[in-house]
């Protein structure tokens, strides 16, 4: 190739390079070119070489400059692209994260067995799915009780042996016909009623407790209630009992706990009257003991059940056991821990 050809394309490479990737390639191309050029000084006398030499060196040395002055905008240019290509709008809205929280019954149950575990007791969950022997014959309930009826209890088969557990009750005898007292356990969980208005739900969640010891009494359980009530409420909280009425206890009471709103002076939480019905209680029978084959001469304890949506519809102030059920997130996200 001749000096002037080369000389025009070597101009026409380097302006058409778009980019620096581009221009290194157009670099290399020009370099063989003038290699070519080079070559033919073969051809050339003794006399005419450093002539043609001096003209080669002083092309070389423009298309240095040349292609150095390329490399300066090319650069300019694709900083200029990446620099677009990342820019961050700091004014857009940022996307949030937004966190979850436990589900107020979880919350409560929760609190229920810190405050109880605090007292030594171990939890046990009993099945959902229970026998009628465990949900009501053991526990000392009549053939013919009303809780028994079609109308209180979901059955699941036709000889009316297998049911949904109408109360966590039955997780006692499972615990007592394993284990040998002393017994001291809390049993939470899911029990089931054909019930259905603004404070029932056909599915609803309990808290039983048992212990089972020599020498147990009411005394214990009222000691105990108390520790309950002013951890779980304030420490203002009384606790009073009331006869009340269970096949498994014997004698029986209704727990209420002073109101925590108005300090039992008598307010609409209260219906003027200063307490709250919380829980049941008593005594275990001794007919239950019996059952289970703990003797109820050696051997006393006392129980308790109480629903978790109560408790929790109480501290929260909740009028709707609904609201627990429909996972609506502007009720659910107002339990933040
Ligand atoms: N099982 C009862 C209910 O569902 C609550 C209850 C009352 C549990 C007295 C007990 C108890 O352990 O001693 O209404």
């Amino acid at each position: 190739m001749q000096l002037d050809q080369v000389k025009v394309r070597a101009s026409e490479e380097i302006s058409a390079a778009k980019s620096t990737k581009e221009l290194y390639t157009a670099k290399l191309n020009v370099q063989a070119m003038l290699k070519d050029v080079m070559s033919g000084m073969r051809n050339l006398s003794k006399e005419e070489r450093p002539a043609f030499g001096k003209i080669v060196n002083e092309f070389k040395q423009k298309l240095e400059e040349e292609i150095a002055a390329r490399e300066a905008v090319l650069k300019a240019q694709e900083l200029e692209q990446k620099y677009a290509s990342e820019r961050v709008d700091v004014t857009m809205p940022g996307k949030k994260y937004v966190e979850g929280n436990l589900h107020p019954i979880t919350l409560v149950r929760n609190q229920l067995i810190d405050i109880f575990a605090g007292m030594g007791f171990q939890v046990f969950e009993g099945p959902e799915t229970e026998t009628e022997y465990h949900n009501f014959t053991a526990l000392n309930t009549s053939p013919d009780h009303p809780s028994r009826d079609m109308q209180d209890t979901f059955y699941l088969t036709q000889d009316l042996n297998l049911l949904l557990r109408t109360q966590t009750s039955a997780g006692q005898i499972r615990v007592m016909k394993n284990q040998r007292p002393p017994i001291k356990i809390l049993s939470p969980g899911r029990v089931f009623r054909p019930d259905d208005d603004a404070t029932h739900s056909p599915m609803f969640h309990q808290m039983e407790g048992l212990v089972v010891d020599k020498g147990i009494t009411l005394c214990d359980l009222k000691g105990m209630l108390e520790e309950f009530a002013s951890k779980m409420f304030t420490s203002a909280t009384k606790v009073r009992l009331r006869p009340s009425y269970f096949p498994f206890t014997e004698p029986s009471v209704e727990v209420d706990l002073s109101c925590f709103v108005c300090e039992g002076k008598g307010c609409r939480l209260c219906k003027g009257t200063g307490w709250i019905e919380v829980l049941g209680s008593g005594m275990v029978n001794r007919h239950v003991l019996e059952n289970c084959g703990v003797d109820p001469d050696e051997y006393s304890g006392f129980a308790f059940g109480m629903g978790i949506e109560r408790i929790a519809m109480l501290k929260y102030g909740v009028n709707n056991i609904k609201n627990f059920y429909e996972n609506d997130v502007r009720f659910l996200k107002q339990f933040k821990d």
